[in-house]
């Protein structure tokens, strides 16, 4: 069993090419914190697997949450597979006190916060592409075979980053009142289907920000018309979501 949650689509990917090399089914975390799908009971010898992205330097809450829910089987080969743009600091290391992992990853893919930083260049972010598609063979065989493996980009300043920083991120970085749309909109409903937390609605044809935004990024980044913005802070920036092809 494989939970899964991806913003932008790079924890998707690797979470479905993972699925697809060890023959577990895979659950969407936002299907689960939805009530649309139960945590399911692992039958005896089953693998657990969480992939997801490093939301600064720790688990999205959405994954903290399933993970201290779950009630895992003393002696289950369970892993976690943690997408980032650069590094995840203490993230694997936190999500091991809750669920003891026997193998832990980090994939360094392209950004997606826009809130901070810009998108990565374009041949950054294949580059990123080309080299996980290039390992992943490698993390599947490991799962397969039920290796204990710890291959992660810890970075600098981790204990500070996973705590003083990630709390500063959970008091400020999640304001949807530096939230607006511009003129461009087309009134699609995009950000209204795919936003994790249904924190968007249509008011006239426009999408306006409620509460519960946990600034995954992925309205801001698959607006098909490039109309929303983050305060000034995503103006004149790019905007990213996975594609195989860049
Ligand atoms: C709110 C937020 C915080 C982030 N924090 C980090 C971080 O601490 N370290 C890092 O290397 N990347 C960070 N990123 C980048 C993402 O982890 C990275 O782009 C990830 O692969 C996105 O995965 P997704 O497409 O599945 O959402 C952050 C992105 C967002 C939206
Ligand atoms: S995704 Fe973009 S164009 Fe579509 S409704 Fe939202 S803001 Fe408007
Ligand atoms: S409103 Fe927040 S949680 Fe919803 S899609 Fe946008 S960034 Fe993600």
């Amino acid at each position: 069993m494989i939970y899964y949650f991806s913003g932008t689509g790079n924890s998707k990917w690797i979470a479905e090419k993972i699925a697809e090399g060890t023959g577990d089914q895979l659950i969407n975390v936002v299907d689960v914190h939805q009530g649309r799908v139960e945590i399911q009971p692992l039958k005896p010898g089953e693998k657990l697997g969480f992939v997801f992205p490093v939301h600064a330097w720790r688990a999205p809450d959405m994954v903290t949450e399933l993970a201290r829910r779950m009630k895992v089987p003393a002696g289950t080969y369970a892993y976690a597979v943690a997408t980032c743009g650069e590094e995840a600091g203490l993230t694997l290391k936190l999500l091991n006190d809750i669920v003891p992992l026997t193998s832990t990853y980090t994939f360094i893919m392209p950004n997606n916060y826009i809130f901070g930083f810009d998108v990565d260049p374009t041949p950054v972010i294949q580059a990123k592409i080309m080299k996980a598609k290039d390992r992943l063979p490698e993390v599947i065989e490991n799962i397969n075979q039920g290796l204990k493996i710890n291959d992660v980009a810890v970075g600098t300043m981790a204990g500070i980053k996973s705590n003083f920083t990630y709390h500063l991120f959970n008091r400020y970085g999640k304001n949807t009142k530096k939230f607006f749309v511009q003129d461009q909109c087309t009134s699609c409903g995009l950000c209204e289907e795919i936003c994790p937390t249904n924190c968007i609605k249509l008011e006239k044809g426009k999408p306006v920000w409620t509460s519960g935004c946990i600034a995954c990024s992925a309205c801001i980044n698959y607006c098909p018309v490039n109309a929303i913005q983050f305060g000034s802070a995503t103006v004149n920036k790019g905007r990213y979501y996975f594609k195989e092809e860049w």
